[in-house]
């Protein structure tokens, strides 16, 4: 259900406000039948509307959202054992894509969109879109670890790209670095470690691209502004 005057701003007729003028005008049809009610409601996928003798189609809608996903939830859109999705995050009715998935555990920048076109295109590994993630690990790493890292490791028989690995914090326990990739194998970072026999207990993407988390609040998320779109489909270019 949705007001006529939303209903015929979303079909690209003109503003609520311009659509309420219509209305009272007598420019308007539902189901043939003459409405002038302001604040009449429709049924969407059942009704049909006639506006100055043309039948109104909804423009379709791009959602392009960046979600700050906690640990704990998964990304697809229905999981069998009955886990959160990131969908249970969102108010958005229309079907989003996850654009690269993040695991269960890990938390970070999580971009949804329902234009197919650029979500394949941001996740084709010929863009090679630089992913930044802020990994913890137990214990210490040593350089020639890290070299390894940096230059490919081999995952599941294939090595991986060359990879930006740095050091940011060391604690007792604890080393966390920076991690930035452009591939987007399963569980890749994990797996990166590893195979130098290190174990992450924290892992949080911070960046896709030149887009960044910032503040946004875990669990929430934002709509990209137009220039934020920009940036996004760039990086496809
Ligand atoms: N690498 C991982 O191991 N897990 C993620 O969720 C993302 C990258």
């Amino acid at each position: 259900m949705i007001r006529l005057n939303k209903y015929m701003a979303e079909c690209g007729v003109a503003s609520r406000r311009a659509c309420d003028k219509l209305i009272s005008e007598g420019a308007v049809k539902v189901n043939g039948k003459l409405v002038t009610q302001l604040g009449t409601v429709i049924e969407e996928t059942n009704d049909t509307v006639i506006c100055e003798g043309r039948m109104l189609t909804p423009v379709r809608k791009n959602y392009y959202i960046v979600l700050h996903k906690p640990k704990g939830y998964i990304c697809s859109v229905s999981d069998e054992k009955g886990r959160k999705t990131v969908m249970d995050l969102i108010d958005v009715k229309t079907r989003l894509y996850p654009v690269g998935r993040l695991d269960y555990d890990t938390e970070g920048m999580l971009i949804l969109t329902n234009d197919g076109d650029l979500a394949n295109a941001l996740m084709h590994p010929k863009h090679e879109i630089n992913k930044y993630y802020k990994a913890r690990i137990e214990g210490s790493i040593s350089e020639s670890e890290l070299m390894q890292l940096r230059n490919g490791v081999v995952i599941e028989g294939k090595k991986t790209a060359p990879a930006v690995v740095r050091i940011l914090e060391k604690s007792e326990d604890f080393t966390t670095l920076e991690v930035v990739i452009h591939e987007g194998r399963n569980h890749q970072i994990k797996k990166m470690f590893e195979t130098v026999g290190k174990n992450v207990v924290f892992l949080k993407r911070t960046a896709i691209g030149d887009l960044r988390l910032g503040g946004l609040a875990r669990g929430k998320y934002k709509h990209l502004s137009p220039k934020e779109i920009e940036i996004l489909k760039n990086m496809t270019e």
